[in-house]
């Protein structure tokens, strides 16, 4: 199921990543905050787990989100800055990376580097800015599937309807949280009006040698 935050603060926040104006630096801090504020959003109903702990007043029980149960799982390279962010919340969470690249000819991803811990049965979590054929997020989720993951949510800033149709019919059992649905796809396959490329937004990339 797809959830598109409403907030306005979420709103505002990436309406600013749109200004192809602001540096990189600057670009990363955005995605920083609006993935903490995903990341709010898709754990509110986690399971807590009752801990206890020192305090100033001697041993007491609090309850908390078991950190050892999330994975965070990224694409390289735009999401890296989002991976960076989630895992600042949860210091115990394991993270997995999966690297892949869009033909530009054909649109279709392609996996080339697959780094993950085991999945099973963990609440897997993937970050990704963005979803344009849906791709790349579909073929990551069905990684996780393969390899057990319990619970799967994904947490991206923009989208283009054409690619969130993509993930809810491959992928209809999993929870997808999203900042901003865009308008449509380009010839290209780029995400109108969309923010540009966020990986080379947020590593100043904007042309390569290969
Ligand atoms: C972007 C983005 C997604 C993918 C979305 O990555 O971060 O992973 O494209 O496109 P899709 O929905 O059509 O698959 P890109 O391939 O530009 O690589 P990058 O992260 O290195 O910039």
């Amino acid at each position: 199921m797809i959830h598109e935050l409403s907030n306005p603060v979420v709103k505002t926040l990436l309406n600013h990543l749109r200004n192809s104006e602001i540096d990189a630096l600057r670009f990363r801090h955005i995605v920083h905050e609006l993935t903490r504020l995903l990341t709010y959003e898709a754990l509110q109903n986690e399971v807590m787990l009752e801990k206890e702990i020192e305090t100033w007043q001697g041993k007491k029980h609090f309850t908390f989100i078991d950190e050892e149960h999330l994975l965070f799982v990224t694409i390289l390279r735009a999401g890296l800055p989002m991976i960076e962010a989630a895992t600042a919340l949860f210091p115990k969470s394991a993270s997995g990376f999966v690297a892949m690249k869009r033909d530009e000819r054909t649109h279709q991803s392609i996996t080339y580097y697959d780094r993950l811990p085991d999945c099973k049965g963990k609440t897997v979590i993937v970050v990704d800015p963005m979803v344009a054929t849906g791709g790349s997020l579909s073929d990551a989720i069905s990684l996780v599937k393969s390899r057990g993951a319990g619970k799967i949510l994904s947490l991206n800033l923009i989208g283009a309807p054409e690619g969130l149709e993509v993930i809810e019919q491959k992928h209809p059992d999993i929870e997808l949280f999203i900042a901003q649905v865009d308008e449509r796809l380009n010839e290209q396959k780029f995400i109108l009006p969309g923010l540009g490329d966020a990986g080379d937004r947020s590593y100043n990339t904007p042309e390569y040698s290969a």
